[in-house]
């Protein structure tokens, strides 16, 4: 049945260019300087520069295809949550997962030249990862099929791109909006393809779909990131409207020919998200964006899902385009969510009580877990601890927070409605409000001290994570030990991307 199926594959999709190249890359300098057995912990910096080689190459290992997997099932450009089979097992390739892991791969492609030693590597395996994605939108799920454009909720699949076909939390609406955005930024770079893309092809064959998705679910409940609620979710709603977003400009700068009708329904449903994001995630008891406001107040609305949403679309290079979405890193309701996850969560973790700036008094950041009420244990329903992905998300938003502040060159104000926010890192009384100077001695320190603030994330995720670098989904809020999924794609990419970031301000404010 396999083997006929395969031969089918081969026979009648493009997907017979990908299979034929094969594994013909393997580009990468493989010597011990560059995977060190034990990562250098002694400073954040020697850390650093260990663990985002030890990173990257942990998060190929789980791409199908690339220089440094070993495992021969995983079909070409699949990625793979966790290599972990059993206590869990996380061996599927999420839709989700996968199209932010790609976006690792495409910031590379963005920040680097042509020569540099992933580049070519990474170019063929975002290509593969296109052509997947064109093929596991026409399977038919449990979530629908094709011609209804159901399935594109379908949360994941096997890593032989076979249909999951076990009960599960769906659909989960996020995935068609995170993979336009990903893959139109890949677009974006014009390369020439290797694997016989172009972008028409892409447009209409795999964003269009997808395009259609958003618009004739933005108002249904999905199950949210996390899997567990099926409601109206910030993440999704933000992701969603960041794909139609990115989308409608790609049209527009390529002069793409669309009909009336659908040009209509994307701007309609692109005007109506904005309104709607805008109103129907914040609340006048709370200031702070609530994550799933149907279930508000039995649950908080903290949720590291907020700063996800929050950063995954508004990438910071593109300002006009950035300002057309709602809750950009320095809206002081994302900023205030983050304060309350941090307030939250140092009480609620006991490894986070002791925790303190080294260079002062003041709080140190913590150990961010998914939401306060969170009970999943990485294997099963005990107690939530402090995520990976979450700690390095808080670190990776105030360093696009320190971007923003710099690039913008505005006088920030500080006032009633964020001093909260700013004595986590200045020494300020209840009735400090005031402007500080852009570029005075004041603004480089504040600079400063969010820097050091964003690094505290990253210094508990060096303590955390294991002596050669694997980092799984969780550490344990008592002793501080590495648990769930090992070798988590998504814990991989979301430090590799805060990396970036610090790379960037370093460079910016040097
Ligand atoms: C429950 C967890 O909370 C959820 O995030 C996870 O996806 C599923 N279990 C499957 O492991
Ligand atoms: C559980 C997480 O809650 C979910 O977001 C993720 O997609 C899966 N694990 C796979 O990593």
């Amino acid at each position: 049945m396999l083997i006929l199926w395969l031969i089918a594959l081969v026979a009648a999709s493009p997907i017979q260019q990908v299979l034929n190249i094969g594994k013909a890359f393997n580009i990468v300098d493989q010597d011990d300087d560059f995977h060190p057995d034990i990562v250098n912990k002694t400073t954040l910096d020697s850390w650093i520069s260990d663990q985002y080689n030890v990173s990257w190459i942990n998060l190929l290992k789980n791409i199908g295809n690339s220089s440094y997997t070993q495992d021969e099932n995983l079909y070409p450009g699949v990625i793979v949550a966790s290599p972990s089979k059993i206590m869990p097992d996380y061996y599927y390739q999420w839709t989700r997962d996968s199209a932010l892991t790609i976006r690792s791969l495409i910031h590379y492609l963005q920040d680097n030249s042509h020569d540099s030693p992933f580049y070519e590597e990474f170019q063929l395996l975002v290509e593969y990862y296109i052509w997947n994605n064109y093929h596991l939108q026409r399977l038919t799920t449990k979530s629908g099929d094709f011609v209804t454009g159901k399935t594109l909720g379908e949360p994941k699949f096997l890593v032989n791109n076979l249909p999951f076909d076990l009960n599960w939390g769906r659909p989960q609406s996020d995935g068609p909006g995170l993979r336009i955005t990903s893959i139109l930024s890949f677009i974006k770079l014009n390369l020439d393809s290797v694997t016989g893309l172009n972008s028409t092809f892409i447009f209409n064959e795999v964003i269009k779909p997808d395009i259609y998705y958003v618009i004739n679910n933005w108002t249904n409940d999905s199950f949210d990131l996390w899997e567990e609620i099926n409601s109206l979710h910030f993440f999704t709603s933000m992701v969603q409207f960041k794909g139609l977003l990115d989308a409608w400009n790609f049209i527009s700068d390529n002069n793409i020919e669309i009909d009336n009708v659908f040009a209509n329904e994307m701007s309609t449903a692109i005007a109506n998200m904005r309104k709607f994001i805008q109103i129907y995630y914040v609340n006048d008891k709370v200031n702070y964006v609530l994550e799933s406001p149907k279930l508000f107040p039995k649950r908080s609305g903290l949720d590291a899902a907020v700063l996800l949403g929050s950063i995954h679309t508004h990438d910071m290079l593109d300002n006009q385009l950035d300002d057309l979405v709602p809750f950009n890193v320095d809206n002081t309701y994302i900023l205030n969510h983050l304060l309350y996850l941090i307030n939250d969560m140092r009480a609620r973790y006991p490894i986070n009580h002791n925790l303190k700036f080294t260079f002062g008094e003041k709080p140190h950041g913590v150990g961010i877990g998914r939401y306060p009420e969170d009970i999943y244990d990485g294997y099963g329903t005990t107690e939530g601890n402090p995520w990976f992905i979450s700690t390095a998300t808080a670190s990776e938003m105030i360093l696009k927070y320190i971007y923003k502040l710099v690039n913008d060159k505005q006088d920030l104000i500080i006032t009633k409605s964020n001093l909260e926010f700013f004595k986590l890192i200045l020494n300020l009384g209840d009735n400090d409000l005031l402007i500080v100077k852009y570029d005075s001695d004041d603004f480089k320190n504040l600079v400063n001290r969010l820097l050091e603030f964003s690094d505290s994330f990253l210094i508990i995720i060096k303590n955390h994570v294991d002596a050669h670098g694997g980092i799984s989904e969780q550490f344990n809020k008592y002793h501080g030990f590495m648990q769930g999924a090992r070798d988590l794609t998504w814990s991989y990419s979301s430090l590799l991307n805060a990396f970036r970031w610090r790379e960037k301000i370093k460079k910016l404010i040097m």
